[in-house]
Formats: C-alpha cells, sequence, structure tokens
C-alpha cells in the first residue's frame, strides 16, 4: 500500500512486537511501540524518585520528560532526557510500574498526542499498544487485536529474557493484563472493529503473511 495506518492491539506477550515489526518492514513503513512510550516515561519517573501513588507527581515528570522515539521497524531505539533507554524499560522495576504510570489520564492524554503527531507524519504506519484501535488511531485502514493463552504469552515472553523462570513471567503477565484492563482511563479491551487472531498455537510467519494480505486486499 502507498498510506495506510495498521492499529495491533492486545495483551502483554500477544506477540504484538513481532507481528508488527514485520508487518512494516514488509510495507516499507515505519513502526511505533507505544508501550515503550509508556516505558521510557515510567522509566524516567523512577529516575525522578516519584511516589507510584501520587498522579501529579507522575504528570509532572511525564510531562517534563522529553523522549526520543525510534521508529526504524528493524532498530527501533529510545531514549529519555537524552540517555538511551533500549535495555532499562525491560527491566523488572519498569515493567513492574508501567501500569500505575499508564492510568495516569494526564500520561496518557500526553502521550497519545505525541502518538497521533507521529502517525500524522508517516505514510506507512503500524502501530501496536493497548488503545489504538479504540482512541489513537480509530480510522486505522486496519485494526488487529492479538490474543494467545496466558502460558502461550509467557512461554513466549520467557523465551526473550534468557534464564527467566516461566511461572514467574505468566504471573507478571496477568497482574499486568489484570491492571491494564481495569483502569477507567482508556483500558484495554477489543475494538468492535477489530479483527481478532488468536496466536496460541499459529506461527508468527502465518499470521504475518495472513495480516499482510488482509491489509493488500483492503488499502
Ligand atoms: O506493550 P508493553 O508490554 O511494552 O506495554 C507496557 C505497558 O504500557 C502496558 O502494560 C500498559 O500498562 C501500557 N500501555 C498502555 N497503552 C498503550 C501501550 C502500553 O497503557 N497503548
Amino acid at each position: 500500500p502507498e498510506k495506510c495506518v495498521v492499529a495491533v492491539d492486545g495483551p502483554s506477550g500477544s506477540g504484538k512486537s513481532t507481528v508488527s515489526r514485520r508487518l512494516a518492514a514488509a510495507i516499507d513503513g515505519v513502526y511505533l511501540d507505544t508501550g515503550a512510550m509508556y516505558r521510557a516515561v515510567t522509566w524516567a519517573v523512577l529516575q525522578g524518585g516519584a511516589d507510584l501513588g501520587d498522579p501529579d507527581a507522575i504528570a509532572k515528570i511525564a510531562l517534563e520528560t522529553e523522549l526520543s522515539i525510534g521508529t526504524d521497524p528493524s532498530a527501533p531505539h529510545f531514549a529519555a532526557n537524552g540517555t538511551n533507554v533500549d535495555a532499562a524499560i525491560r527491566g523488572t522495576e519498569v515493567t513492574q510500574a508501567v501500569s500505575a504510570v499508564a492510568a495516569v489520564p494526564a500520561v496518557r492524554k500526553h502521550l497519545v498526542a505525541l502518538q497521533q503527531a507521529i502517525i500524522a507524519g508517516q505514510p506507512r504506519i503500524i502501530v501496536e499498544g493497548r488503545d489504538i484501535a479504540s482512541v489513537v488511531a480509530p480510522s486505522a485502514d486496519l485494526k488487529v487485536y492479538l490474543t494467545a493463552s496466558s502460558a502461550a504469552r509467557a512461554q513466549r515472553r520467557s523465551a526473550e529474557d534468557a534464564g527467566s523462570d516461566v511461572a514467574a513471567t505468566e504471573a507478571s503477565l496477568l497482574r499486568r493484563d489484570k491492571l491494564d484492563s481495569s483502569r477507567a482511563a482508556d483500558p484495554l479491551k477489543q475494538a468492535s472493529d477489530a479483527i481478532e487472531v488468536d496466536t496460541s498455537d499459529i506461527g508468527i510467519d502465518e499470521v504475518v503473511a495472513y495480516l499482510l494480505n488482509l491489509l493488500n486486499s483492503k488499502v
């Protein structure tokens, strides 16, 4: 396609990142990882020593954080306030705190505006997150909702992190799912016009091929 916006939503470990990056590369487009934006802001909030129970303190730091957002599907580098955070945003500290930061309405408002500005400047973009189809890009050309059983998601995540424990990973995923689905501001939920793909038992190659076909038939 010459122009397209694709929204890829779903819970942690459903294969969103791999599928989105592969799709972006296949259409010579860019890739926006909105979860990494929430993670980078969370890193800054933790650096700033804000109390995670204090939404005003969180919002203040979030709005002051200068983000550098990489959109290259083969190497999407992120920096916050001039520091590269690619490794830090995947660490346990950030992973445990990110849902609390992402639940603050002022943080979401700020990041959604940044996301929409990035999308507006790109001819072809794959955007992954939790609220892309419903809030960030409601007029996306294709809306995908990726799911998988929590066991399959935990398997995938712990295979990515060498040495991590599958049971602990599954517990951590389920905890974040619960927080992300139950928050008041833009909770994780499937948009009514999104196509659901369960990736528990099918390979990533198949998912990518299926979505590419779908996209080519639409735009
Ligand atoms: O996708 P990832 O696991 O990196 O997202 C990290 C966290 O960021 C999620 O658990 C969720 O709390 C938040 N998030 C969000 N809205 C998005 C993307 C991520 O609230 N669009």
